[in-house]
């Protein structure tokens, strides 16, 4: 074992290396740009510099005539296209990118397509179209003159909730010490390495799209809605992504005219959208921001909660995160009152990215928890150990399982909190001002209706199919794990298959709803499997097993084995079974979901619960603590150090749950840090769309990073008693930085992100 393959603790799986390891690093993954395709064309994307106003001339003429140009896909020509609004308002529907014009909504929409023998000819036919645009002024952003709001509670669809306990105004008159502050989180970006791309394919009337994909059911849906064609005329294949973060889970209008592109040149078409075309082609993580009341007695109690969001979308859709549905569970509050409002804008609609409702609405309430442990002259660790519940402070309902204490205790224990003067600005290390800082980190357990077929062999050969999606998550390999595990052989005897929609399907790969639900699906195909090995096996006349009980028996490397000693080869027992393989299919649908949920999955359309819903919360909890050091005299911000101890029931693999829990909190050090798309005010466009601008984190920004993984068993939950952890690490992140950077200045920054020159004072 080594530090990046953690041993198991209690309720952990065995750090497996990847199964497609080996394949990413030597570079023979093909991703789906790279899949060959007989003599393909290619596109390239023409897009909108103005944000509001409508096309007044298009002339194309120049364009077509550079040698090599095949077609150019405008407004004007497309028109066979269905508009197709994928999802429904709640998950990140985007009207606003539907039209290629004539009216532009947004900076960066697509206006047009251009598809060439070469890549070089369509970009030189791009410098050549010729559009005259009738501009009008646009809102991008808060405070700009025009914007209109409108009441998440009320418009959105499906609704959103907004908790509401008790009378907050009476709770907070009465309060013994009460805080009112404002927070703001920026536009991010998802910036994936692996650019948007679509190619796509048409034989017989079928087409095949290689595109990188988070659900390819819903892609091949949609699609097929775009075609006006039967889904099954239509196949998505997704083997690998490069990165999505939320930003490749939905139908964009990309994929439609490729695929119309290749359809009517009767040629495979591929697009690969450049890096700055991404910032507009796909979603992006909406700015906000947030009002927060808190009221506490003086020894600590909070007796009131209340939270106002505001998050920005576009013009036509009424997308939000809502994160106060989770927030609102967090802490023994006593009265909540809570509220979101939509804020229109001349912008692109924002959508899911990485911990979408938890990021900014936890960055928020964990930045008031630390100022009102400051105004209670309290340890921000005691504070929340005085406000952890058992219980729902809004329903009474309890958790199914909670570990917040734990995870404190285990992160403050291995970063010495003891070892902090709480005092402001005490503590310092040369020229450098020194801030430790922490918060709570929080998910909630998501899980979604999915399939999947398993085939086993005599041989011990195993084969597990299903359309779920390896993000660069470990899916592939946690996937193979829970089917090695139950039929009690090697990782190397197992083939796992995903990523294409002639596969049983399996829900989205967001809401880190994968783990739960896939291996819940997996899991029950192969206990079948099992079962029927054993009952062949126990009820034949004849044989080492005969007439034992079922529950005695195992299956392990290749036999059936009872504690006593008796076995029979799974060869023997196929025998007796008088069949080659054993194929299961299954389905896991999720407590609060029904069998017609199953059915609408495979119409495309996810449906995840959990969370604050359902009979017991059910949340994945973590809490991280941060070290920075602030340059007296430059201001300059390092952190040289991180500690998060997370717990998120059972974990299928430590290598891979410690690498997305690291990742996790470098990406919510970037959040505090460095992230932040920025917008010109004037012309409402993203200034800093290129990854030499947008700022993330690199190796010298990262010091000392450790992962502690805290057990937790739920048998509540799901059959494999998994929370998911794919996005839990970088909620709170950003308010640990904040507070750190609090203790070590006295200066309390409330919007994101924190550079050099807020601290110059
Ligand atoms: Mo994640 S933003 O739920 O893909």
């Amino acid at each position: 074992m080594t530090e990046a393959a953690p041993a198991p603790k209690d309720n952990m799986g065995q750090p497996e290396p990847r199964l497609d390891a080996r394949l990413k690093v030597t570079g023979e993954v093909l991703y789906p740009s790279d899949v060959p395709l007989h003599n393909p064309a290619y596109a390239v994307l023409v897009t909108s510099p103005i944000a509001k106003g409508r096309i007044a001339r298009l002339d194309l003429d120049a364009a077509r005539r550079v040698p090599g140009v095949l077609d150019i896909l405008t407004y004007e020509n497309t028109t066979e296209l269905k508009q197709v609004p994928y999802g429904g308002g709640g998950s990140g529907a985007s009207t606003s990118m539907q039209k290629l014009g004539p009216e532009i909504h947004f900076a960066g929409q697509i206006v047009a397509m251009i598809v060439a023998e070469s890549f070089e000819a369509a970009e030189e036919a791009r410098f050549k179209t010729n559009i005259a645009y009738e501009s009008e002024a646009a809102a991008p952003t808060f405070g700009a003159p025009g914007l209109t709001s409108s009441d998440a509670a009320k418009v959105s669809n499906p609704p959103k909730k907004m908790p509401q306990h008790g009378d907050v105004d009476a709770a907070l008159q009465s309060a013994d010490v009460t805080l009112e502050a404002e927070y703001g989180t920026p536009t991010q970006h998802h910036n994936p390495i692996e650019l948007f791309t679509t190619s796509c394919e048409w034989k017989d009337g079928r087409l095949t799209i290689y595109e990188p994909s988070q659900f390819v059911y819903g892609l091949r849906n949609a699609l097929a809605k775009a075609f006006d064609m039967s889904p099954d005329q239509v196949h998505v294949v997704s083997l690998y992504v490069g990165g999505a973060f939320g930003s490749k889970s939905q139908l964009t209008p990309r994929s439609a005219l490729v695929a119309l592109a290749a359809k009517r040149l009767n040629r495979p078409v591929k697009l690969v959208a450049s890096r700055s075309q991404g910032f507009t082609v796909s979603t992006y993580r909406a700015e906000t921001r947030h009002r927060i009341r808190l009221g506490a007695t003086k020894d600590g109690k909070l007796v009131a909660y209340s939270h106002q969001g505001f998050e920005l979308s576009s013009r036509p859709d009424n997308y939000s995160v809502s994160g106060v549905a989770d927030s609102a569970h967090l802490y023994a509050f006593g009265t909540v009152k809570t509220g979101v409002e939509i804020v229109h804008a001349d912008r692109n609609t924002p959508g899911f990215m990485r911990s979408p409702p938890v990021v900014p609405y936890i960055y928020a309430l964990e930045s008031a928890m630390d100022e009102m442990a400051v105004k209670l002259n309290m340890d921000p660790v005691e504070f929340r150990r005085i406000n952890d519940t058992r219980v729902d402070p809004v329903s009474g309902k309890p958790y199914s399982s909670r570990s917040l204490m734990a995870c404190y205790d285990q992160a403050a224990d291995a970063f010495d909190w003891k070892a902090r003067n709480p005092e402001v600005g005490s503590m310092r290390t040369g020229d450098w001002l020194v801030g430790l800082g922490c918060a709570t980190a929080v998910y909630p357990t998501h899980m979604g209706p999915s399939t999947a077929r398993i085939r086993l062999f005599p041989s011990g050969d195993v084969e597990v199919q299903t359309a779920a999606h390896d993000i660069g998550t470990g899916a592939y390999t946690v996937i193979g794990q829970t089917a090695a595990e139950q039929l009690g052989v090697p990782m190397t005897k197992i083939k796992v298959q995903l990523g294409d929609s002639d596969l049983p399907p399996a829900i989205v790969a967001g809401g880190s709803s994968t783990t739960a639900s896939v291996c819940s699906a997996v899991y029950k195909g192969c206990s079948t499997i099992k079962e029927k090995l054993i009952r062949a096996a126990v009820r034949a006349n004849d044989g080492p097993l005969a007439g034992r009980s079922p529950d005695e028996i195992t299956l392990q490397a290749g036999m059936l084995r009872t504690r006593d000693g008796a076995e029979e080869k799974l060869a023997e027992t196929f025998d007796r079974l008088g069949v080659g393989a054993l194929e299961e299919y299954a389905e896991f649908i999720p407590p609060g979901l029904k069998p017609e949920d199953v059915q609408k999955l495979y119409s495309g359309q996810a449906k995840l619960v959990g969370g604050g819903e359902g009979e017991k919360l059910m949340y994945a909890m973590g809490a991280e603590f941060v070290e920075v050091h602030i340059h007296a005299r430059t201001r300059e911000i390092r952190v040289p150090r991180i500690v998060g101890a997370f717990a998120a029931g059972r974990l299928m693999n430590t290598r891979t749950a410690r690498s997305q829990l690291m990742g996790g909190m470098i990406w919510g050090i970037s959040s505090a840090l460095h992230e932040a798309t920025e917008i010109d005010p004037k012309r409402a466009r993203y200034v800093n769309d290129n990854l030499a601008d947008y700022m993330v984190p690199v190796n010298a920004d990262i010091d000392a990073l450790e992962v502690i993984l805290v057990p937790e068993e739920d048998s509540f939950v799901n059959p494999v008693g998994a929370k998911g952890l794919g996005e839990l690490a970088n909620v709170g992140t950003a308010a640990a930085v904040v507070n750190a950077v609090y203790h070590a200045t006295g200066q309390r920054l409330r919007q994101l992100p924190i550079r050099l020159e807020k601290l110059l004072v």
